[in-house]
């Protein structure tokens, strides 16, 4: 198999498949796809746990199996369209091999139900994401003849108890959710009606699966929420305290938590929303050296008006604050984001503001993106998607292009210092090279001398791309 799991897993990455043994063989092979974000490939692992249990063994090749699943993502158009082109070559397949089970799990089963199934015919069984302890069961109803289908959204299920097989392929570095679902309802976004409201998980449970991956030799764990600042155990939403006889926990604290499994294991997380980030929260990264100085805190628009439209929940002068507030509580900490261009009403003021604020931040990196209405938002009901293409196309091509600049200036500025890194993977360009990342998060490429996967090592750095930066080990 072939997953890397680190923050570039974006939504425009391709499907990977995996391949794992099962335990006691039935002698029926999974071939699992993932598209999407971090907690799709992370959902993806919790999936290959409940089937290789039932004794299935996986496979890499898609023609060898009997049953095909492809873990789905729904939050732009274009992602939704490579999934279908994608369904259609395995029903091409199917036809050499009839009694193969197609199935999609993910955003897009909970979305398109019985579209799929029904009128377009292209796949045997839909799974939501809150539903994958029923596939074993789901798969057995397909084999007996019938359609098969799950969506059913859950307000208390996170997977808890279940050990995530790892998929990732150099077993150093690992995803471990913490939080499913979301209750922001961002007008654009389509993810609170896919993945259905926000619950958390019991933090004993993650500090224990943090506790396991470090003795399995894993040596970085990046907890994972939709808005990992609004974790919270034995509260509500409100605040409220459910149990008084049992303690509360929120993400500052299960950080803490984490921290203290092992010196040796690197924190990250991912991601943090601007509205509820607390200076608790950057407190804990300054006092513990090995949760990460690297912060993810997407903006959208750096335009007041636009982010109400947005229902973001912050205007552009309190983003500003908690970017102050990073730079005064950790010096030097990595901060990327997240950019909208030509979301409805977009002006050009509106998005020169984009632009000045990124100009204002200076962030190490971003993930940018054009505006693609989803059905069901509050944006879909409310407004007009009304910037034209060419408009939203070079737009966004002047935030990247700024982007670009930004973190050339970011990674020269490392040039000459010595930083701590951990080493993830052999280059792909070069097996005399190893790969691996800062603190800070900046991947860094260097001879291999005699490092190895896992290790950390001290690095100088001294060239760059906008990319990555290159080092030798001192
Ligand atoms: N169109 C474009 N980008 C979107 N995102 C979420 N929904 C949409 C959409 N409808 C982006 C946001 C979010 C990231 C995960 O995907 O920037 O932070
Ligand atoms: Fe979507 Fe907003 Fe929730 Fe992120 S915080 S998943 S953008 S609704």
């Amino acid at each position: 198999m072939s997953v890397t799991l680190n923050k570039d897993v974006d939504e425009n990455r391709q499907g990977e498949a995996i391949e794992m043994e099962g335990k006691k063989p039935t002698g029926k092979k999974l071939y699992l796809e993932s598209y999407g974000c971090a907690m799709n490939f992370s959902d993806s692992e919790v999936v290959a746990s409940i089937l290789i249990d039932k004794g299935f063994t996986t496979t890499k090749d898609q023609t060898d199996a009997d049953v095909v699943l492809i873990n789905t993502c729904s939050i732009r158009e274009n992602a939704e369209q490579r999934i279908r082109n994608r369904l259609s070559q395995f029903n091409k397949a199917k036809k050499q091999r009839p009694g193969m089970v197609i199935g999609i799990l993910g955003c897009m089963a909970e979305r398109l139900k019985k579209d799929l199934l029904e009128e377009e015919k292209l796949v045997d069984l839909v799974v939501g994401p809150d539903a994958y302890r029923d596939l074993p069961g789901l798969i057995e109803e397909v084999d007996g003849g019938q359609k098969a289908v799950n969506v059913l959204l859950s307000r208390d299920e996170t997977y808890a108890d279940i050990n995530p097989v790892r998929l990732d392929k150099n077993g150093v570095t690992g995803f471990v959710s913490i939080t499913r679902g979301c209750d922001n309802m961002c007008s654009f976004c389509v993810v609170p009606f896919t993945r259905g409201r926000e619950r958390s998980r019991d933090p004993h449970t993650i500090v224990r699966e943090c506790a396991d991956l470090f003795e399995a030799g894993y040596r970085e764990v990046t907890l994972l929420g939709q808005n990992v600042d609004s974790y919270r155990w034995n509260m509500t939403s409100k605040g409220e305290i459910k149990d008084p006889e049992k303690p509360t926990t929120n993400f500052a604290q299960l950080m803490e938590m984490v921290a203290e499994v092992n010196p040796k294991l690197r924190i990250r997380f991912s991601t943090s929303h601007p509205k509820d980030m607390t200076d608790d929260v950057l407190h804990a990264v300054a006092k513990h050296k090995n949760i990460c100085n690297y912060i993810h805190l997407p903006v959208q628009s750096g335009n007041t008006d636009m982010l109400k439209r947005m229902n973001r929940g912050y205007s552009r002068e309190w983003y500003m604050n908690r970017i102050d507030a990073i730079k005064r509580i950790i010096p030097e900490c990595g901060i990327s984001t997240d950019i909208i261009s030509g979301f409805c009403g977009e002006t050009e003021e509106e998005h020169q503001d984009t632009l000045s604020m990124m100009r204002e931040v200076e962030y190490d990196s971003a993930y940018m993106y054009k505006y693609s209405e989803r059905p069901k938002t509050l944006a879909e009901r409310k407004f007009e998607d009304d910037v034209p293409e060419e408009i939203k196309q070079k737009r966004l091509e002047e935030v990247i292009t700024l982007q670009h600049e930004h973190s050339l200036k970011i990674n020269k500025a490392q040039i000459g210092k010595v930083e701590e890194v951990l080493v993830e993977r052999v280059s792909p360009r070069s097996e005399e090279q190893m790969l691996g990342r800062t603190d800070r998060n900046h991947k860094v490429i260097f001879d291999r001398e005699d490092s190895k996967i896992g290790d950390y090592v001290m690095v100088e750095i001294t060239d760059c791309s906008k990319a990555s930066l290159r080092g030798v080990i001192v």
